[in-house]
C-alpha cells in the first residue's frame, strides 16, 4: 500500500493511505522513517513518526508494511542495548557515528552468531503457540525457543543454527526459526495468572524491611530532581534476585546511560556470577533522542520482559522515568488535536498506565512453566508535586509506593525514602517470605516501625522544649532512632554495603534494637535503684 504525505505536524504526519490498519507500521518519506498508524479517517491515515521529522516534506511517499510495530524475539537479546524501536545501538553507532541517522532499521539480533539447539519435541508432536520447541544456552540462562504457531511438527533438528536459518517445519509447511516477531503493544499470552509466592529481594534495607516487594509486583518511586531515583533504580537493577533485568532509560540523560553500561560490564552478578550485563537488556531512549520513540520504548521493553517471563524466568523491568513517557504521550496527543485532560495529558493517560501495569504478575506460561514479571518505575513529578496527574495515575495502579523525599536527599540521607508516606501493599505476604531468611523478620519490622512512629511524635515535643528538656528514656529513644536512620535506613550505593542480604539486614537492625533494649533496661534499673535504695 502506497500513498503520499499530505500534512506534517510535529511528530505526526497525515497521508492519503487507504486500506491500512490501526497500529500498522509504515515507512515515511524518502528516508524511510519508522511510523505507526494511530488514527484512520475516511480518506487519510494519521501516522505517529518515531524519528525526527525535520526535513520531511509534503508529497514524499509513505509505504505501509502490512504488520504492526514488532519486537524481534530470539536468543542474543541479553547483554544487548537497543533504542526504543529495538534497533541495536552499537550497530547504529558503528554505522552512523554519534549522530544517528533516521530510518533504515537494523535487525536487533546478531545474524551471524550460531546457537546450539537441543530440541524437546520430536516429529509428529502437536504444538501450540508458546510451547517449548527446544533450548539454546544464552549466557547464564537456558533460552527456550517457543513455538509461534500451532500445528504438527514435521521436522525439528538439533545442531548449530543462526537465528534466521530454519530449524524445522510444521506439517502445513510453516518454517520454524529461533526467532519470532511479536507486536509490541499486545501483551503476550499466558495460561493463567497465579498468586505471588516469592519476595523480590532488592538488597536495600529500607525497602526489604519496611516496604517489601514481591516477584510479580509493581512499585513506583516518585521524587523531584536529585532525590536519587536513578541511583536507586540502578542499585536495584544490579542486586535484585531475578534472572533477567530489562532497564529502560526513558528520556533521561545520555551520559547516565553510558556510565551504567560501563559499570554493568565491569560488575559481577551477585546471584549467579558472570558479568551483570549478561542478564541485562538495556533500552536507551535518552533525552537527546526523538520524543515519539520514547512512547514506543516502554512497550518494546515490556514485550522483551514478557518473552523471558514466558521461559519460566523471574524478570524485572525498570523504567527511569515514566513521566518522560507520559510527556511524549502528551506531545503526540496534542499534535493529534485530541481533547486534553488534566494538565494537557490525554484523558486516556490513566487507562494506558493501568493497562501497562497489568502486564506485570506471576503467570503459568503457555509452556507450562511459572514466570514472573515485576516492575519498578520512577516518576519525576515537576517540582516534586505528587498531586500531578502522572503520579496520581501511577498511584492508583501500583502495589508499592516509595516516596523520595527532597528533605532527606538534602541531608544526604540516601536512599531518600520517606518512611512515613511510603507503603507496600505486599507487606503481609512478603514478611512471610522474608521470615524464611530471618525468623524474627516480622517482629523486627514491627518494632522498627513502632520506634519510628514514637520518634515522630517525640520530635515535635523535642523541638519545643529542646533535647535537655526531655526525660532520659525519651533521649534514649531519639538516640536509638538516630542510629536506625543513619546505620540502617541509609545505605550508600557507592560503598561495600550497597547490597545487603536479608540476613545482614536483620542482623543490623537486631544489633541496634538490642543496644536500645539494654539502654532501656539500664534506665529501669537506675530508676528502681533510685526508688528502693534511696539517694545518698
Ligand atoms: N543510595 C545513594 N547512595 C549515595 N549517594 C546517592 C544515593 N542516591 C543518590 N545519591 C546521590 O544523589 C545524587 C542524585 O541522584 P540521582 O539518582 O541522579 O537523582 P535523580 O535521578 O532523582 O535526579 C547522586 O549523584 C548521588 O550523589
Ligand atoms: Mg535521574
Amino acid at each position: 500500500m502506497n500513498g503520499t504525505i499530505t500534512g506534517i505536524s510535529g511528530p505526526t504526519v497525515s497521508a492519503d493511505l487507504v486500506g491500512v490498519r490501526l497500529y500498522e507500521q509504515v515507512q515515511v518519506g524518502h528516508a524511510g522513517l519508522i511510523g505507526e498508524v494511530v488514527r484512520l479517517e475516511p480518506q487519510r491515515a494519521v501516522i505517529q513518526v518515531y524519528e525526527e521529522t525535520r526535513g520531511l516534506a509534503v508529497g514524499e511517499p509513505v509505504t505501509a508494511t502490512g504488520e504492526a510495530l514488532m519486537v524481534r524475539l530470539g536468543p542474543g537479546l541479553l547483554g544487548g542495548m537497543f533504542d526504543g524501536l529495538q534497533r541495536p545501538l552499537p550497530a547504529l553507532v558503528a554505522r552512523d557515528g554519534p549522530f544517528l541517522q533516521a530510518g533504515g532499521g537494523l535487525f536487533p539480533l546478531d545474524l551471524t552468531r550460531r546457537w546450539h539447539l537441543t530440541p524437546c519435541l520430536a516429529p509428529g508432536a502437536a504444538v501450540a503457540p508458546g510451547q517449548i520447541l527446544g533450548t539454546v544456552a544464552e549466557g547464564p540462562i537456558q533460552h527456550q525457543i517457543l513455538a509461534a504457531a500451532a500445528g504438527t511438527i514435521k521436522a525439528l533438528d538439533g545442531g548449530d543454527f543462526t537465528v534466521e536459518a530454519p530449524i524445522g517445519r510444521l506439517a502445513d509447511g510453516t518454517l520454524l526459526h529461533l526467532w519470532q516477531p511479536w507486536p509490541a503493544r499486545r501483551p503476550r499470552p499466558c495460561r493463567r495468572r497465579l498468586p505471588v509466592t516469592a519476595p523480590l529481594i532488592t538488597g536495600q534495607r529500607c525497602i526489604d524491611l519496611l516496604f517489601p516487594l514481591v516477584k510479580g509486583g509493581t512499585a513506583i518511586f516518585p521524587g523531584g530532581f536529585g532525590t536519587g531515583k536513578t541511583v536507586l533504580e540502578q542499585a536495584i537493577a544490579k542486586f535484585a534476585d531475578v534472572d533477567v533485568v530489562v532497564y529502560v532509560g526513558c528520556g533521561e540523560r545520555g551520559n547516565e546511560m553510558a556510565d551504567l553500561l560501563d559499570e554493568f560490564m565491569a560488575l559481577r552478578d551477585p546471584w549467579r556470577g558472570g558479568a551483570l550485563l549478561e542478564r541485562t537488556i538495556v533500552i536507551a531512549n535518552t533525552s537527546n533522542m526523538p520524543v515519539a520513540a520514547r512512547e514506543a520504548s516502554i512497550y518494546t521493553a515490556v514485550t522483551l520482559a514478557e518473552y523471558y517471563r514466558d521461559m519460566g524466568l523471574q524478570v524485572l523491568l525498570l523504567a527511569d522515568s515514566i513521566s518522560r513517557w507520559a510527556e511524549a504521550l502528551r506531545e503526540i496527543s496534542s499534535s493529534l488535536e485530541e481533547m486534553p485532560g488534566e494538565e494537557g495529558y490525554p484523558t486516556y493517560l490513566g487507562s494506558r498506565l493501568a493497562a501497562y501495569f497489568e502486564r506485570a504478575g506471576v503467570v503459568e506460561t503457555c509452556g507450562g512453566g511459572r514466570g514472573s514479571l515485576s516492575m519498578l518505575l520512577s516518576v519525576s513529578p515537576p517540582g516534586g508535586d505528587l498531586t500531578e496527574p502522572v503520579t496520581q495515575a501511577c498511584l492508583r495502579a501500583a502495589g508499592a509506593f516509595f516516596m523520595l523525599d527532597a528533605g532527606l536527599a538534602h541531608r544526604r540521607h540516601f536512599p531518600a525514602i520517606n518512611w512515613q508516606q511510603s507503603y507496600s501493599l505486599y507487606a503481609q505476604e512478603a514478611v512471610g517470605f522474608f521470615s524464611d531468611r530471618a525468623a524474627d523478620w516480622g517482629g523486627l519490622r514491627q518494632r522498627c516501625r513502632e520506634l519510628l512512629r514514637q520518634e515522630e511524635a517525640l520530635r515535635e515535643i523535642a523541638e519545643i522544649v529542646g533535647p535537655e528538656g526531655l526525660q532520659e528514656p525519651d533521649r534514649l529513644l531519639l538516640a536509638s532512632v538516630g542510629r536506625i536512620r543513619d546505620e540502617f535506613l541509609s545505605q550508600n550505593a557507592y560503598s561495600d554495603e550497597a547490597f545487603s542480604p536479608p540476613e545482614a539486614t536483620a542482623a543490623c537492625l537486631r544489633g541496634i534494637l538490642a543496644d536500645h533494649d539494654r539502654g532501656v533496661a539500664g534506665l529501669a534499673g537506675e530508676a528502681a535503684g533510685a526508688t528502693t535504695g534511696g539517694g545518698p
